[in-house]
């Protein structure tokens, strides 16, 4: 998980290649579900309505056994569902500076309706770092860095070790 433009999906799918696991993207499932694109969704039913479809596809991943979730850029804002992410499975954040995901998203943020400006965009990444930061394992992610690579480093992160290194925030509230 991460902010918007974190690389969650790609990263992740690769991943669940690597490991041999099932792939899910909370978002993709979400438009699936509903039929419509997420700025649609947002449009039609509302933020709101929005959060609690995405914290029921969350809980229903439970189902999937071994899997690979890339998780909405809001997801883990919700203490609910970082609770749900705590005890079923291992949490990643892919830390990745705000310029550089500012960058990457600069002239995509139609489909994300979240993303209002650049400053609105500043604000809430800011205050969300404090509950990315609750992950179990926080990745610092360079420009430079292929998505292979960042892959392999996940790959080893969560082969050698089960035990959490933890993001250090103990409290987040946005
Ligand atoms: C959101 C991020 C989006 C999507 C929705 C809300 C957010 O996902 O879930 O537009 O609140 O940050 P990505 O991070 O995959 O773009």
């Amino acid at each position: 998980m991460g902010f918007m433009g974190a690389g969650k999906t790609v990263t992740g799918e690769k991943l669940a290649q690597a490991l041999g696991f099932v792939f899910l993207d909370l978002d993709h499932a979400l438009e699936s579900m509903a039929g419509m694109t997420i700025r649609r969704v947002f449009e039609i039913h509302g933020e709101p309505w929005f959060r609690t479809r995405e914290s029921e596809l969350l809980k229903g991943t439970a189902a999937l056994g071994n899997a690979v979730v890339s998780l909405g850029g809001g997801t883990f804002v919700s203490e609910e569902n970082r609770m749900f992410v705590k005890q079923h499975g291992v949490s990643v954040y892919l830390d990745v500076p705000f310029e550089v995901l500012a960058r990457r998203l600069e002239g995509k943020t139609v489909e994300r309706p979240v993303f209002r400006s650049l400053e609105e965009a500043r604000l809430l990444f800011e205050a969300r770092v404090p509950c990315y930061k609750m992950a179990d394992w926080v990745l610092p992610v360079a420009e430079s860095e292929s998505v292979t690579a960042v892959v392999e480093r996940l790959a080893d992160l969560l082969g050698t070790s089960r035990t959490p290194g933890g993001g250090g925030a103990k409290a987040c509230a946005t």
